[in-house]
């Protein structure tokens, strides 16, 4: 589907670093949900650029919604955002057109473009394409909530410093959802900010693990096979540029452990409710979910565009050169793609649960 994903509830991004505008079109979601201008405004600046640790490009990221909204509530057909792109330099990038960053997309752009692409700043690989999905998915999160479903998502790894573990689930999300910089303990991402302005200052960059939460999703979503909740959210996930792995639960840490530690034992609440007493399988059992809260991790690997000279190949000359970048980059990306991640898990729960309960259950009357 090229562009495009979801089968319920589908998206479609398009644009590039620097042409005129970005967007994204979300199509299938239920009439009469609430499109929040101010939220949707609120999830564009926790993506948005700030400080020694983000890239000099300001944004303003000055939105229009053009289709399928009316007196403040989806309409049911297809609703497009628009974002402005304002701060361009594109002179940064002609010098060094054909000169492959090692790490990013010019190359294999060139491959499967054959030179058409649009290589300014990235074109359409960019990482600044990400606010059009964050728009899409500030809707999408809207629409969970008011169904008593919550994501959030912390920087639980950054520069070899580690976040404190969720604790209490509602109330960290509340916490997280305000944070530019989503951390549980501040002091370590304190400490994680030192590390990333430490690198920024050698010309450097650092990686990153984001772990996400989910609350409230109803037991049974999903599907047993090709459209396993794990692998409907890895598919997305996969998409963020800069995300190289995806692990639900404890994921590679089962592998090292035997059956007795890793199985979530059953048990009932006082009411009678079925529940996991511990959730090692992330909420997921045979591509279902189990009713568990969903936990995801992603590796956000470190900014490929870095100021260190670098081997590469200028590929219209077919020449070995060393690439002096200059231009204007992050020298991190986890914080900036945190509500990102956020934005494509509501995305496809959106879709799952538009599948499994019908098109309208996400615009019922909600809290
Ligand atoms: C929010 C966000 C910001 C990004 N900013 C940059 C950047 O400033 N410079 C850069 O080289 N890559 C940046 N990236 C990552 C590249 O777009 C990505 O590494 C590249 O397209 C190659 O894709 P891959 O890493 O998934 O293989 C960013 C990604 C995200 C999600």
């Amino acid at each position: 589907m090229k562009n495009s994903i979801g089968s319920s509830v589908s998206l479609t991004l398009f644009g590039e670093s620097h042409g005129a505008m970005l967007g994204a079109v979300l199509d299938g979601l239920a009439p009469g949900i609430p499109v929040e201008t101010d939220y949707i405004a609120h999830q564009l600046e926790l993506r948005r650029p700030a400080g020694r640790i983000s890239t000099a490009r300001r944004e303003a990221d000055a939105f229009q919604i053009v289709s399928g909204a009316f007196e403040g509530k989806t309409t049911g057909t297809p609703l497009c955002i628009l974002i402005p792109n304002a701060d361009t330099r594109s002179r940064d990038y002609a010098a060094t057109r054909a000169l492959a960053r090692p790490g990013h997309a010019d190359y294999t752009a060139w491959l499967k473009y054959h030179g058409y692409e649009d290589y300014r700043g990235g074109g359409h690989f960019s990482g600044r394409v990400t606010a059009a999905l964050v728009a899409a998915g500030a809707v999408c999160l809207t629409a969970l909530r008011r169904r008593g479903i919550l994501i959030g998502s912390h920087i639980a790894r950054c520069g070899g410093v580690a976040d404190r573990e969720f604790e209490d689930g509602a109330g960290d999300i509340a916490a997280l959802n305000e944070k530019a910089f989503a951390v549980l303990d501040e002091a370590a991402g304190e400490r994680m900010r030192t590390v990333i302005a430490q690198a920024a200052a050698e010309g450097d960059s650092v990686g990153g693990v984001l772990e996400t939460l989910v609350l409230g999703l109803p037991a049974g979503v999903g599907e047993p096979w090709f459209d396993t909740l794990e692998g409907l959210l890895a598919h997305a996930l996969f998409s963020i540029p800069a995300v190289k792995g995806v692990e639900f639960g404890d994921g590679f840490g089962l592998s090292a452990l035997r059956g007795s530690q890793a199985n979530d034992a059953f048990a009932l609440d006082p009411e009678g409710r079925i529940f996991t007493k511990t959730n090692r399988n992330g909420g997921v059992n045979g591509g279902i979910s189990n009713g568990s809260p969903l936990r995801i991790r992603c590796a956000v690997k470190p900014t490929p565009s870095i100021y260190k000279p670098q081997e590469t190949v200028d590929f219209l000359r077919g020449q070995e050169a060393v690439l002096q970048l200059r231009g204007r980059h992050d020298p991190a990306i986890v914080h900036r793609a945190r509500v990102v991640a956020d934005s494509v898990c509501a995305l496809v729960l959106c879709d799952a649960l538009a599948l499994r309960y019908g098109t309208d259950w996400l615009g019922g009357e909600g809290t």
